[in-house]
């Protein structure tokens, strides 16, 4: 597998796995409509690796679009980022978001088969788990029940895969858990660029940090767990990435379908967060504490010993480094890429 096409390839997740697919001598076919990026990415991937990714300014849910890019290049693999994925949005638009989520997969699909393409990896989301009865999570831990239709949409996603790979068992998929990508590239030029108030907590950190917003919310700090703050498994970006690439390799074995979690295997509330931006960069982040968001989850973590022994991959960086990669990028970047 060489030519692996990366749908919302100039995304956040999408643009640090191109880097770490030329990295590791993959050709990265790059298919993003920019709705949520910027075409500027391009540049600054070739800036990085001094390499410019082809790139297609395409909709995925344009089917002849789509195809112009299956008639024009040879696809050894895929990569399937492209997605809205702002979970308080999908509340407020439900359609938008299962129509451009399950009609980009769908369309995918179709061109996959009419093209010959087998291999196919899958932005899924810990999303899926719903609330967990128990953490850390396990990829056989039940599915379903999701607090929002983004949710709902990785979770229709995962079932559409199965049954496809079921159907033509010559395909290759994974389904890929991410837990809470966070951090940016380490030169400070690519990173998570949101449009609007942040939802997620480090890009909103990031905001206080350089005086955008006034103070941190922190969103409850009266769950059950060790200092009443939500607990995630932050991710650094870049280790996501090169989740991604040792994917593919296990892709060659021809498995199936496979389920893997990618997370740190470690939880970190909120407030410890907060601590280690302010170890990490020498700035103190201001906080209130306000009620509940509605739909989040006490504390949620990935059991990572099968992406640990299937995918010989495990992350390397911890959240202090995520923190002071974030910074750099959001000091560079006051107004986004
Ligand atoms: P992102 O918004 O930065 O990247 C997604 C890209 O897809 C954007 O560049 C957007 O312009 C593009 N896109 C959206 N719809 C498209 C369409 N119909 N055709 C072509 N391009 C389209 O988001 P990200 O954080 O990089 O997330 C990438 C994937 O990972 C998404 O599927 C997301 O749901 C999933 N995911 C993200 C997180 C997270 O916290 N960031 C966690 C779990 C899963
Ligand atoms: C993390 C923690 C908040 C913002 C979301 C999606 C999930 C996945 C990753 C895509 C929680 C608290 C947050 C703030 C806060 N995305 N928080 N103040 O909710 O774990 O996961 O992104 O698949 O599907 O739901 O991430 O960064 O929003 O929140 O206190 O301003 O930070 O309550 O405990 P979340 P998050």
């Amino acid at each position: 597998m060489k030519n692996i096409l990366v749908t919302g390839g100039t995304g956040f997740i999408g643009s640090e796995t191109a880097i770490a697919l030329l990295e590791n001598g993959y050709r990265p076919i790059l298919v993003d409509n920019l709705s949520n990026s910027k075409e500027e990415v391009v540049d600054r991937i070739e800036t990085i690796t001094g390499t410019r990714p082809v790139f297609y300014k395409a909709d995925c849910c344009d089917l002849a679009a789509f195809r112009d890019v299956f008639e024009k290049e040879t696809i050894d693999g895929v990569i399937h980022f492209a997605g809205l994925k702002a979970v308080g949005e999908s509340v407020s638009k439900p359609i938008e978001y299962y129509s451009n989520n399950l009609e980009s997969t769908l369309n995918l699909l179709l061109l996959m088969r009419e093209f010959g393409v087998k291999n196919l990896v899958f932005s899924s989301s810990a999303t899926v788990y719903g609330v967990p009865k128990r953490v850390p999570l396990k990829e056989e831990d039940p599915v379903g029940n999701a607090t929002n239709p983004y949710g709902e949409t990785k979770i229709m996603i995962e079932r559409i895969l199965e049954d496809a790979q079921k159907a033509d068992p010559s395909l290759n998929i994974a389904l890929l858990r991410y837990f809470n990508p966070i951090g940016a590239h380490p030169s400070g030029l690519l990173g998570e660029d949101p449009n609007g108030i942040p939802n997620n907590l480090m890009p909103y950190i990031c905001q206080v940090a350089v005086g955008k917003r006034k103070e941190l919310h922190v969103f409850g700090d009266d769950y059950p767990t060790r200092d009443g703050t939500g607990i995630r498994d932050y991710i650094h970006v870049f280790d996501l990435a090169e989740g991604h690439v040792a994917t593919l390799k296990r892709l060659e074995d021809k498995p199936g379908l496979v389920v893997y979690n990618l997370g740190t295997g470690k939880g970190t509330s909120v407030l410890e967060l907060v601590h280690a931006f302010e170890e990490a960069n020498g700035i103190k982040v201001p906080y209130v504490i306000d009620p509940r968001r509605s739909g989040d989850v006490a504390e949620n973590f990935a059991d990572v010993a099968k992406a640990e022994k299937e995918l010989h991959w495990r992350s390397r960086f911890n959240v202090v480094d995520a923190c002071k990669d974030a910074y750099r990028f959001q000091k560079k970047n006051p107004n986004g890429i």
